[in-house]
């Protein structure tokens, strides 16, 4: 550890002593469907993982702030409110330190504090940990302000936390994970319509249906990624300009087939099949026919793999042992290149699933995945 972590270290555990000012969390999420859609302007269905990060804070009389995490990985940082910005600080303090400096730009005034974080969200699989822990730092944050938490509030922090994500850490992703984290409704998925950021609540009824959801995390992210995910974006833009549309998400498929360039075609092909796979999605679920919502994961896998080409084989080989053995339907959740699937199982099949999963991958030589199985949590809230 260096001068400065240990300083940090030994000044926190005095601040410590006193007790926190109170503790929030929020969820990690994973997405049913709708992907790479949250940046065109398109509709999505993530739900709030039963997984949370928690912020336990404390107030300081100046305007210092001193993070850290119970992750060992993880260097604590100490540093000044008004020095806090873009370029300030990188890795996991980053995501934290970049929330108050964009509630401070969005007028709300947050004192010096404490932060200690510690999460059950898997890091690095794709289960939207950033998020979680942008998502309990604001409300933290804005509520020590003096900010009564309100839709409103929520609101100015989703786009705090978004801030954060796109300016401090640089990752130029779109807003579905922190709009889960603070507007998710326990025991629902959340429907967002990112062209005016409306979302709506829909029970899934997966327990009344005798199904599990599945998380499979493939424990492997590849390199490749951070590119890709900005190129992606860039593929986006360009073909929704060339169709004289302002997101892509406005355009039908037969516009899609006026393009002329097959890369920008696949592209745009996948993100309005993948819209219109959506709204197929809640129109099952919402007749109480969540159990035929198979054909549409597997088709949202397929476009992802083949036409926005952001799978990766370890996803592929889960995807296809675990419909193989049972699930219904799966597909890959979240960027992509690595992290995790989804698997949408009847209750009895899930063991047969999960051997088949662990059986692929080894057959493949490939890491050994982990299966999670998750139900919808809450939004991100004080809970001491
Ligand atoms: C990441 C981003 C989200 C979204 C997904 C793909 O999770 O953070 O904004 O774009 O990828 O759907």
């Amino acid at each position: 550890m260096t001068g400065q972590s240990d300083r940090a270290v030994a000044e926190l555990a005095r601040a410590w002593r006193a007790g926190p000012d109170g503790v929030w969390t929020a969820p990690g999420r994973v997405n049913l469907i709708g992907e790479h859609v949250d940046y065109n302007g398109g509709r999505c269905l993530p739900m709030a993982l039963d997984r949370v990060t928690a912020a336990a804070v404390h107030v300081r009389g100046d305007d210092q702030v001193q993070l850290s995490s119970d992750d060992p990985d993880a260097e604590p940082f100490t540093g000044r409110l008004t020095d806090l910005g873009p370029g300030c600080v990188s890795g996991w303090a980053g995501y934290a330190a970049g929330v108050l400096w964009a509630l401070q730009q969005a007028g709300i005034e947050v004192p010096g504090m404490d932060v200690a974080v510690s999460s059950d969200v898997p890091l690095g699989a794709g289960l939207s940990s950033s998020a979680s822990l942008e998502c309990a730092v604001a409300l933290a944050a804005a509520e020590l302000a003096g900010r009564s938490d309100d839709p409103a509030l929520r609101r100015v922090l989703i786009g705090a936390a978004i801030r954060a994500e796109n300016e401090v850490v640089g990752a130029a992703t779109g807003g579905m994970d922190q709009t889960v984290a603070l507007l998710a409704v326990e025991g629902a998925a959340l429907l967002i319509d990112t062209r005016d950021g409306v979302t709506a609540p829909v029970p899934l009824g997966l327990a009344e249906a005798g199904l599990q959801l599945l998380v499979i995390d493939t424990r492997v992210r590849h390199e490749l990624a951070d590119g890709q995910y900005g190129k992606r974006r860039a593929d986006c833009e360009e073909a929704a300009r060339l169709l004289g549309v302002g997101l892509l998400g406005e355009a039908t498929l037969a516009d899609v087939d006026r393009l002329t360039d097959p890369r920008l075609r696949a592209r745009a092909r996948h993100v309005v099949s993948e819209i219109a796979r959506v709204d197929e999605l809640v129109a099952l679920v919402r007749a109480g026919r969540v159990a035929e919502c198979g054909s549409l994961l597997n088709a949202s896998h397929a476009s992802l793999r083949d036409d926005y080409e952001v799978s990766a084989v370890e996803l592929d080989t889960v995807v296809a042992a675990a419909t193989s053995a049972g699930a219904l339907g799966a597909r890959m959740t979240g960027g992509g290149f690595g992290g995790s699937a989804i698997a949408l199982v009847p209750e009895s099949a899930v063991p047969d699933v999960e051997a088949a999963v662990l059986r692929a991958c080894a057959e493949r030589g490939l890491t050994r995945p982990a299966t999670l199985a998750v139900t919808s949590g809450p939004a991100a809230r004080r809970v001491f």
